[in-house]
């Protein structure tokens, strides 16, 4: 499939999937999920880490495409709703990690897209916020859910409700993001992380956060029981091998990721 609307640009292990119609602010409409689900779909192998940011220099995403929904019906706007949610969740679903660098505007749409991704760091330029009831509608890609788990519940209705948009500072404060770089090194601090992430193991990386993300909806027990099996499973790889030898060994670890 040729992309229009996202590029898919791999430096070895780390790949960056970029957003790319900064002409309306890389507002995602139904070409730009299928072919986000496509580039997802289709990820070489070798990537280990996936970056997502937005091309252009003002937004990372401005929301859903306002121009796209604004004559629809209902039932459009569920097969719509479906649609993103499809995307958020293969990007959640992946077995790599995944890094969102904001580099500006993370309203609805584009915020639910951060929010789907492993990390959040962003610039100092950014700005965040689920503007959704200021269009009669509520976030329809798992904002009312993703933002209550990641910043509690009575802070994602404040900022629901109000519709209000967060400064980076701001979003950092609350924990929505991790940290504030200056715009010119947000990539490259993004970048350096990927970097620390890949010498890691591939499989423990992928358990970590299996574990993490299927044991936030469970309670603790059934959680440390869902531990307790990952960590037996990495004890058959081969990467298990390799990282507790190469200590033993007084060497960095190189891992086959089996
Ligand atoms: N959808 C479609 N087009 C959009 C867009 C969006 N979400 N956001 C911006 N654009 C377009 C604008 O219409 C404009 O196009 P034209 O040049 O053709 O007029 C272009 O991008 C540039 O935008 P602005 O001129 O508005 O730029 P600005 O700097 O003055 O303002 C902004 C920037 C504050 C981000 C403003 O564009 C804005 O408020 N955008 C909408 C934000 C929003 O409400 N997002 C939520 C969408 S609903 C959603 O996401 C639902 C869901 O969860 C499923």
């Amino acid at each position: 499939m040729a992309y229009e609307n996202i590029r898919l640009d791999t430096e070895g292990a780390i790949a960056v999937l970029t957003i790319d119609r900064p002409k309306a602010l890389n507002a995602l409409n139904t070409q730009t999920f299928l072919e986000m689900e496509s580039a997802l779909l289709l990820l070489p192998s070798q990537v280990r880490v996936l970056i997502v940011t937005g091309g252009g220099d003002k937004a990372f995403v401005a929301g859903a495409d306002i121009a796209e929904m604004a004559t629809i019906g209902s039932a459009q706007a569920r097969e719509f709703s479906a649609l993103g949610h499809r995307v958020m969740h293969l990007l959640e679903r992946l077995t790599i990690p995944t890094i969102a660098a904001v580099n500006g505007f993370a309203l609805g749409g584009g915020c639910e897209l951060a929010l789907a991704c492993d990390l959040i760091y962003a610039s100092e330029k950014a700005k965040l916020g689920l503007p959704e009831t200021g269009l009669g509608v509520i976030p329809g890609f798992g904002g009312t859910q993703r933002l209550a788990r990641t910043v509690g519940k009575m802070r994602a209705k404040e900022l629901i409700f109000t519709g209000e948009r967060l400064d980076a500072a701001k979003a950092r404060e609350i924990g929505l993001v991790l940290e504030v770089l200056p715009a010119d090194q947000l990539l490259a601090h993004c970048k350096t992380v990927a970097g620390k992430l890949i010498k890691n193991g591939p499989m423990a990386l992928s358990q970590a956060k299996r574990v993490i993300e299927l044991g936030a909806d469970q309670d603790l027990r059934t959680a440390n029981e869902l531990e307790s099996q990952a960590f037996g499973v990495l004890f058959g790889s081969e990467d298990q091998k390799e990282g507790m030898k190469a200590f033993l060994e007084k060497r960095p670890a190189v891992f086959s990721g089996r």
